[in-house]
């Protein structure tokens, strides 16, 4: 494989191939065009033919031949390896696993049945009539390639056969099964038949569901050489392009959901089918987009659901929005009963996850009871950010029993969150660095760092803090800190930021440094902030950059001794500064 691979490389030029879908124009060595990861202006990515490779200067990206088709197309690398050797003329020594023909034969199966289902639609009488109940017009039907599986026994089997399809394939495939006897009969019968293709396309699967009610409701194929049900979503290849604009999904539970997102002009809806969401599946969305609106059933089943995807997404950095129905509502009967733009509005007021569980507490129970404490506080206690709970302090505070000021009100609550985060954490969660020099927060800032942020982050140290970092953002001791320190200085070189951090955390670029502000961990919110606790964070920072300015000195070339002399003056002054470290010394170098 490592073989054909470079040898594929070295047929496939990179300029060639990056040309297909973008301008390139010549630059001395290297080829230049307007980069495709992000809205480019002036031509920032550059191509090299000698190296085989592109980078944006702008937004980072970078790769060869196999992550551009990767990335493009948003294929994996099976997929993007298989095109470029068809381009190249390489023949691949390990194909897929099924040889090419019986895939073929396959899929060609699953094509005729999806064609005899559809002519059967139109000779059913109660299957258009159910459709018609449900809103499913001729126009979706056709969309949607809606079928119908007659209720006879063998119908499919006989068409399959008669059409020259093997049997044995077609069962392979979930489209017929076998009795005692060895007699084919059909999988699907009397039920309306919505085929499934994959993102490219690819006829994999169907569900079908019962008309009306009754036992099952759906039957779907099952995995078959052909489908993974853990690798494909419902309606993706209808939605690829949307979510190529837009980039953010809806996900919904149920074929009859994502037909309705989409007559909504909900276009990025897809569906998870017959099946909890799987890791597979969060991959899938990962490649098509950045942020997901779940907008899953209202009732239990639903909302467990939706908790547990949305855990799933976020912990694979994918933005999670909740979309709220009325009970007893899915996507499909509230876009019958109030229209199209009911259900827009419901994806558009979509909120965070966590205000999301918040509103749902406060549904539940009033804030008399017991329970709405208890369950208040330990979601938040699952917040990870300062950020997103300080306005739920804010609004719970008011409403606190037993104290009536809401400022200790809030500070209660604060110690309760706290302490219910400290009983959860489980021991393989990453331990909170108390005195040690690096905080454990995947930012990788160091805890003076941090205290710094989370000083910006509050009302009452935010101008110390920005005053700190506006001047002396080089002291900053980690690399991510100091690319952190520099942002902030540069979007608030003029005055120190006013009001919510929502309303002043756009301004600070890049967008990525963003998410690490405010996932500033809530150890160190304000709450547990002291003037003297910042004062000391500075003061570490300070005598850190001293230190490495004197370790710089120690090391650089010839040392006379009048440079010895002054080292040893500034080691010593900086051994009694930090004996005597205390906020009214001058911290400048
Ligand atoms: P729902 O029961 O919510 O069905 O299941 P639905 O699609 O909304 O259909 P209506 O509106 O009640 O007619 C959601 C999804 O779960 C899977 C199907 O993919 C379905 O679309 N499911 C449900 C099954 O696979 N089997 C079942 O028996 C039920
Ligand atoms: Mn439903």
């Amino acid at each position: 494989m490592a073989d054909e691979r470079d040898e594929i490389r070295s047929r496939v030029s990179i300029v060639d191939l990056v040309g297909r879908t973008i301008r390139l124009t010549k630059a001395g060595k290297t080829w230049k065009g307007l980069c495709p990861f992000h809205p480019d202006k002036n031509p920032s990515l550059t191509v090299t033919d000698t190296t085989g490779r592109y980078k944006c200067w702008s937004c980072g990206e970078s790769g060869d031949i196999f992550t551009w088709v990767m990335k493009t197309q948003n294929v994996e690398f099976g997929e993007a390896i298989r095109d470029l050797a068809a381009m190249a003329g390489v023949e691949l020594s390990r194909g897929p696993a099924t040889p090419p023909s019986v895939r073929q034969a396959q899929l060609s199966a699953m094509e005729a049945a999806l064609e005899f289902f559809r002519g059967q639609l139109g000779k059913s009488s109660a299957a258009t009539e159910y459709c018609d109940r449900r809103g499913l017009d001729a126009d979706v039907r056709a969309e949607w390639e809606l079928g119908y599986a007659p209720d006879v026994g063998e119908a499919l089997a006989v068409h399959l056969k008669k059409t020259g399809h093997s049997l044995a394939e077609c069962k392979s495939i979930f489209l017929v099964d076998q009795d005692a006897a060895g007699g084919y009969f059909d999988k699907f019968r009397s039920r309306l038949m919505f085929p499934i293709r994959d993102e490219r396309g690819k006829l994999v699967a169907f569900g079908g569901r019962i008309l009306g009610d009754g036992h099952p409701k759906y039957i779907n194929s099952g995995d078959t050489p052909i489908y993974r049900k853990s690798r494909v979503l419902y309606g993706l290849n209808r939605a690829r392009q949307a979510l190529q604009e837009q980039k953010r999904a809806v996900l919904v539970e149920g074929y009859l959901d994502a037909i309705a997102c989409h007559r909504a002009g909900l276009t990025t809806a897809v569906a998870s089918l017959g099946t909890a969401l799987a890791d597979d599946h969060v991959a899938l969305l990962k490649r098509w987009c950045s942020e997901v609106v779940l907008l899953y059933d209202s009732d239990e089943a639903g909302q467990k659901a939706t908790d547990r995807a949305a855990k799933m997404l976020a912990s694979e950095s994918l933005t999670v929005r909740v979309a709220g129905l009325e009970d007893g509502d899915d996507p499909d009967t509230l876009l019958r009963r109030e229209g199209p733009a009911a259900l827009r509005r419901s994806v558009e007021n979509a909120v965070s996850v966590l205000d999301f569980s918040m509103a749902r507490i406060a549904k539940r129970y009033a804030p008399s009871q017991e329970g709405f404490w208890s369950e208040s506080v330990a979601q938040l206690a699952e917040a990870k950010s300062l950020l997103e709970i300080e306005p739920h302090v804010a609004r719970l505070s008011a409403q606190y029993p037993g104290i009536r000021n809401p400022v200790d009100a809030a500070a209660a609550l604060r110690k309760m969150v706290d302490r219910a985060r400290r009983s959860e954490r489980r021991p393989t969660a990453p331990r909170r660095a108390v005195s040690v020099e690096h905080h454990s927060s995947g930012a990788g800032l160091s805890s003076a760092e941090v205290t710094v942020l989370a000083a910006l982050l509050s009302d009452a140290y935010r101008d110390r803090a920005w005053g700190f970092v506006s001047q002396s953002a080089e002291v900053a001791e980690t690399s991510p800190g100091l690319d952190m320190f520099r942002a902030i200085a540069a979007a608030f070189a003029e005055s120190a930021p006013e009001g919510k951090p929502s309303e002043w955390l756009h301004l600070i670029e890049p967008e990525s440094l963003r998410g690490s502000l405010s996932d500033v961990p809530l150890d160190f919110r304000a709450e547990n902030l002291t003037a003297a606790k910042l004062d000391d964070a500075i003061e570490l920072l300070y005598r850190g950059a001293k230190m490495r300015e004197v370790t710089a000195m120690k090391q650089s070339e010839t040392l006379d001794d009048s440079k010895r002399a002054e080292i040893v003056e500034r080691l010593s002054q900086l051994k009694s500064d930090s004996k005597a470290a205390g906020p009214e010394q001058d911290p400048a170098l």
